[in-house]
């Protein structure tokens, strides 16, 4: 299969980023300048500001996700958000298990594993991160890193809930660093990525599914990155939250 038979998706993680009112500001910017897309344009919000966005984006391609969901349908977990609460509001996609997310909440394998089959449940697509920080790509372990994040990130996903899932491939030694991995080592880790999923589930399935760069992923460096073979996409963080720049990235995926 080739790879324009895959969903390419452009979604932005705004991470702790804009009030009630700055979010209506650069909604209306953005909805003004990005009025047609090849692609899925998704913005996730922090989740106080997902109504706001919701409405914001209503007569625009704009998508809202969310940036996190619990696992458990209800229950004692102050602080918490269910797949239900953000299926009640019209979200379709949540990330799970953002390497900020890993690093300074706790997230394991284990949880974004939970999280995601919470989502899944919910008609929700979770866009499931991975990536190796500079310690390990140095020490070249990287596909072991990836690899141990795909099968328990995934586990007991069916291959239905394989087709509804995206995964990101966010290097953490590239976020928000402005260092950016090179075309070529985010493909090669892109393409991994699809052979391990061609052996967990079937080499068919993995074809389906859509794999995101991300990771100071930028209005200069999109179009290269998404014309990979295995890049179908990107989460952008820092230049998502600037009008302009994220309309170019939408456009370098034409
Ligand atoms: P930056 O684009 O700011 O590097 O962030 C990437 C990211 O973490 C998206 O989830």
């Amino acid at each position: 299969m080739d790879k324009s038979k895959r969903q390419v998706v452009i979604a932005g993680n705004w991470k702790m980023n804009k009030n009630a009112e700055e979010t209506k500001a650069l909604l209306a910017e953005m909805t003004t300048a990005i009025k047609d897309a090849d692609c899925k344009v998704l913005l996730c919000v922090p989740a106080i500001n997902i109504s706001t966005a919701v409405e914001a984006t209503k007569d625009s391609i704009i998508e809202i996700g969310a940036q996190n969901c619990h696992w458990a349908a209800n229950g004692a977990y102050t602080g918490e958000i269910s797949a239900d609460m953000l299926k009640s509001f019209g979200i379709k996609y949540a990330i799970i298990g953002h390497s900020e997310r890993r690093q300074y909440f706790g997230e394991t394998d284990k949880t974004v594993n939970m999280r995601a089959l919470a989502c899944h449940e919910n008609g929700i697509t979770p866009i499931i991160c991975v990536g190796e920080n500079l310690e390990e790509r140095e020490k070249d372990i990287t596909k072991d890193v990836i690899k141990t994040q795909i099968t328990e990130g995934l586990a007991n996903f069916t291959k239905q809930q394989l087709h509804n899932t995206i995964i990101a491939y966010e290097p953490v030694w590239a976020i928000g660093t402005g260092k950016t991995a090179t075309a070529q080592q985010a493909e090669e880790v892109c393409a991994y990525i699809r052979e391990l999923l061609g052996e967990l589930f079937c080499p068919m399935c993995a074809q389906k599914v859509t794999i995101q760069y991300g990771g100071s992923m930028n209005a200069a460096n999109a179009k290269e990155l998404l014309s990979m073979p295995n890049i179908d996409g990107g989460l952008i963080g820092g230049a998502s939250l600037k009008a302009t720049d994220f309309n170019t990235i939408v456009e370098s995926a034409k």
